[in-house]
């Protein structure tokens, strides 16, 4: 791989966590052929809950960061395993949050936004049209791939962290603009009308696509929740970090001589069944990926005056939970029996030890992982029906 004279030098440098991101960077490279480096305008780190990385992951931050390891371009930070400042009141062990505070604080020394959101495009790090940038998250990355259109591999989170520090990544894959092509086509005859309608296509759509690049026709509206749904499912089910809406997020002719699928509603319906398996949660969870001010008004609204029979988590950004507290929708949310949380999510969090065994969504990526991943059985609905279910 061609180097520059910089980046020589940050492979020769002294200081180790520079070397040693550089190092792994041109092995990555070498590994897909890269031909060369390319710089970033940000990065977006991955691996941030406790509950994710355990104690190797916590003494590899603190050591990285003992090293010299700092931030050369704008990175933000995935969701964390609890809400800094509302931990306790959940129920969350001493022991756990310390060891996440010890994550935080070695974010910090490396100069890294204590965002802990996966949605930064919605927090103050929105790239513009053709940027390269170097995400981690996998929901994240399918939504500035193909909603916003700057350019970044699926990183996973120590070559988002050397990118971070370096402020390059390897030019290969979705960076070059001949892999930025649709390699599948989906045939949408359903009527896509939800968020949770999108999530449900999304994770149909990553299980049969796996890691190509589906170009979605026969859906003809979609605001940036939808898309933000629609993206994190693929990104769950499958490996999608690219795709295609006509008409809503490309301009581009449907692809001839690539594999086709049709989405009806017999695929619509089954999906809501393959990804329910509780019909008496006891917590609703909002905010997969995190919501946006929109979701969370539209929470508020829902829920205004009534009294909720079973927990309700809305999770989001500091920074938008900031706005909603500003605007009266964390008190409305509150009144009725709810949690507005900031930093963290149902997932990435140990809910299966605060004692949840059921839970509701309407993400298809948390429908997803909490099985597995927290030991959940799961309602999966729109979050209006869930609401409705919960609400007095
Ligand atoms: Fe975000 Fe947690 Fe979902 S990190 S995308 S809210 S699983």
């Amino acid at each position: 791989m061609h180097l520059t004279q910089h980046e020589e030098d940050l492979l020769e440098s002294d200081n180790d966590a520079v070397r040693k991101a550089m190092e792994l960077l041109v092995k990555l490279g070498d590994i897909y052929g890269a031909e060369e480096m390319i710089e970033i305008e940000s990065a977006q780190a991955s691996g941030i809950s406790y509950k994710s990385i355990g104690d190797p992951g916590v003494e590899f931050l603190e050591g990285f960061a003992e090293e010299g390891a700092e931030a050369s371009v704008p990175t933000f930070a995935n969701p964390a395993g609890m809400d800094f400042e509302r931990w306790e009141e959940l129920g969350i062990d001493e022991a756990f949050a310390e060891k996440q505070k010890r994550i935080r604080d070695a974010l910090k020394e490396m100069g890294i936004v204590l965002s802990f959101t996966c949605t930064p495009y919605l927090a103050g790090n929105l790239p513009r049209r053709g940027q390269h940038v170097a995400w981690a998250e996998s929901s994240a990355v399918s939504f500035v791939n193909s909603v916003v259109g700057a350019k970044t591999n699926r990183e996973g989170g120590p070559s988002a962290l050397a990118a971070a520090i370096t402020g390059r990544t390897p030019r290969y894959g979705l960076h070059l603009e001949e892999n930025r092509q649709p390699t599948f086509r989906i045939d949408v005859e359903a009527n896509i009308e939800s968020q949770a309608d999108f999530a449900a296509l999304g994770s149909w759509t990553g299980r049969l696509v796996e890691d190509g690049k589906p170009y979605f026709t026969g859906i003809n509206s979609g605001g940036t929740d939808d898309l933000k749904a629609l993206g994190a499912a693929m990104a769950a089910t499958g490996a999608v970090a690219l795709h295609f809406v006509e008409g809503v997020t490309t301009e581009m002719e449907p692809p001839e001589n690539v594999e086709t699928a049709t989405f009806g509603e017999g695929e619509l319906q089954a999906e809501y069944e393959e990804l329910t398996t509780a019909d008496d949660p006891e917590l609703v969870v909002i905010g997969c990926p995190h919501c946006s001010p929109e979701e969370i008004q539209d929470v508020a609204a829902t829920v205004e005056g009534k009294t909720l029979s079973s927990d309700l988590w809305v999770c989001t950004s500091a920074s938008v939970k900031t706005w909603a507290d500003r605007n009266g929708l964390t008190e409305t949310i509150e009144a009725a029996g709810g949690k507005v949380l900031a930093d963290t999510c149902n997932v990435v969090s140990p809910i299966e030890e605060l004692g949840y065994e059921s839970s509701a969504t309407d993400s298809a990526k948390a429908a997803t992982y909490l099985p597995g991943f927290c030991n959940q059985d799961v309602a999966f609905n729109d979050k209006e029906a869930l609401l409705a279910e919960v609400t007095e």
